[in-house]
């Protein structure tokens, strides 16, 4: 996904808390880091190493589960989006996670619900639910 960001962005800045991905992401896609166009970090989402309302979009992809907590986690996002930013949020559903025997100590499965209400309790606003269809496995948080 982060080369079609790229391609329609003037500059995506990338974070995970591992050494490895953001190696990959930098070796991946080095001449868009060369140009300025991309820059991929590490570091915690409870302590995004990225300034206030440095972003118009954030988007994450099946992370939810790691964060030590969905507030810590949306908080921060909140502080390095500007007003009227947006974020996209994809993850698998409770109710499928659940049935994946995955281990407790490292996935935190999270309700559609559980999610809708830390936005809105961390400030953001017109915040939905996406799904393809009702029996889709995945949904994605759409929020401002
Ligand atoms: C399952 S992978 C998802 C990768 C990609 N978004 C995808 O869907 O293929 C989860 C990624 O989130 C990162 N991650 C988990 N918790 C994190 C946190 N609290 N702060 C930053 N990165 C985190 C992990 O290091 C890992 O690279």
């Amino acid at each position: 996904m982060l080369e079609r960001i790229i391609d329609s962005s003037a500059f995506v800045g990338g974070l995970d808390r591992s050494t490895y991905a953001v190696q990959r992401a930098r070796a991946r896609l080095k001449s868009a880091v060369r140009d300025g166009r991309a820059e991929f970090r590490e570091g915690n989402v409870e302590s995004i190493p990225f300034a206030t309302a440095s972003f118009t979009k954030i988007c994450t992809v099946n992370t939810i589960y790691f964060w030590k907590s969905l507030d810590g986690g949306f908080a921060e996002i909140r502080r390095v989006l500007r007003p009227g930013g947006r974020i996209a949020i994809g993850f698998v559903t409770k109710e499928k996670m659940d049935r994946m025997g995955l281990p407790g100590d490292i996935f935190t499965s999270r309700e559609p619900d559980e999610v809708v209400a830390a936005l809105r309790s961390n400030g953001f606003n017109d915040v939905r639910l996406e799904r393809p269809k009702p029996t889709t496995p995945w949904v994605i948080a759409v929020a401002s």
